[in-house]
């Protein structure tokens, strides 16, 4: 940690000719149970990760912002007076976009040079962009000394998302980089926008299975599967019209009226329905010592991701295998918005070294592909670094 802010701090001076006063941070996150269940109002047990980003600042007397990152080339010089998007270096709409939600919001804001630094690596479903997000977020509510609690930060980098970059994401990430908790995992009511902690069993470890592969499908896949999701509740409502979200639909109520839906909606439908109950019970399984369960309810969101949301992808499958032959595997599967990227595995405490050798091994076998593949803790939410 202090090797990491003496690079920052070196870099910054280069930049602006002083050290920074300031260090906001906030971490990653991963989703240990419930994919696209946040936008049907639903449940997901979601943990932040031990890889976050930090911005390093100074505060300026103007309102301009100035940012940097260590990661990637360009950055960005505006003025809050006006923000506009940003097409060469595009990783700064995150920076824009929540200032831009929150003036709207009517908040004053003061001006700052910033550089980033971040370990969330980029466009593997780890949620890198929440995490700028939140870092920002907590850094302007701390130099503009405003009135804003976790969720209020989480909601304003979800609009940015949405109204700014122009992605139709649900809560889960920013929620997760805001509200996170050191050492377990949460259970996020993406309706009511409240958590409660679930610990981990300590004799597991959650795994990172990066599958390397290509995600630019994500855009307009992850659009038509919430258009199919609303036009399945627009049905629904016909038997059940004291339903809001599909959330609202227990499996019980959906296989009722199953067959009254065109097939193609029905397997949506059915996905985020029993991947909803999914997460309440893995809430009451974590903390438990009984692998079986586990192992049960992430093979069935996995199958399920697969053949009724239809989100995975050859390299999802060529990684489900390597991990499920791998030595001291509990539970493994798809993680963030499918269509490749990271996955996620629960593995016997003690086992890690061998269980990432043979993973890697496989899939590198199978795909030809180099897979990224480490443990990860719960990490604290967002939060300004003394
Ligand atoms: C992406 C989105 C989230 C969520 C997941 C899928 O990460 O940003 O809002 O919908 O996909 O669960």
């Amino acid at each position: 940690m202090e090797e990491r802010r003496r690079f920052i701090s070196k870099e910054f001076k280069q930049l602006y000719g002083r050290l920074p006063s300031i260090w906001a941070r906030a971490p990653g996150r991963v989703d240990l149970m419930g994919s696209h269940t946040d936008y049907n109002m639903g449940f997901v047990l979601t943990m932040t990760i031990d890889r976050d980003t930090w911005i390093a600042a100074f505060p300026r007397e103007d309102n301009h912002i100035v940012i940097h990152s260590c990661n990637t080339p360009g950055g960005a010089f505006f003025s809050l007076e006006d923000i506009q998007r940003d097409k060469v270096a595009p990783w700064t709409n995150y920076v824009r976009g929540v200032a831009a939600v929150m003036q709207t919001s009517g908040f004053k804001l003061r001006g700052f040079d910033g550089l980033i630094h971040s370990t969330v690596p980029f466009g593997s479903g780890l949620s890198s962009s929440a995490a700028i997000e939140m870092a920002v977020a907590i850094l302007f509510k701390t130099l503009s000394d405003l009135r804003l609690n976790p969720v209020d930060m989480a909601l304003i980098g979800q609009r940015a998302e949405n109204d700014f970059v122009g992605v139709s994401t649900g809560i889960l990430d920013q929620y997760s980089s805001a509200m996170g908790r050191d050492g377990c995992g949460i259970l996020l009511d993406c309706r009511h926008l409240t958590s409660e902690a679930v610990p981990i069993n300590p004799a597991l470890q959650v795994v990172i299975c990066n599958t390397r592969s290509e995600r630019n499908l994500v855009g307009t896949e992850y659009d038509e599967r919430r258009a199919q999701c609303e036009e399945g509740l627009r049905l629904l409502q016909r038997f059940y019209p004291g339903i809001t979200a599909l959330r609202d639909v227990s499996p019980a109520m959906f296989m009722a009226q199953r067959q009254m839906l065109p097939e193609l909606i029905a397997r949506r439908c059915q996905f985020i329905i029993e991947e909803n109950q999914r997460v309440l019970d893995l809430a009451q399984a974590l903390p438990e010592d009984c692998p079986e369960p586990l192992h049960e309810l992430f093979a069935a969101s996995y199958s399920g991701a697969r053949d009724l949301y239809e989100i995975g992808s050859p390299a999802m499958a060529a990684m489900m295998d390597a991990m499920l032959l791998a030595p001291g595997l509990v539970a493994a599967r798809q993680a963030g918005a499918g269509f490749g990227g990271s996955m996620v595995a629960l593995v016997k405490e003690g086992f890690l070294e061998v269980f990432i050798d043979h993973v890697t091994k496989t899939y590198q076998q199978e795909t030809k592909i180099q897979a990224e593949i480490y443990a990860v803790q719960a990490a604290p939410g967002a939060m300004i670094l003394e």
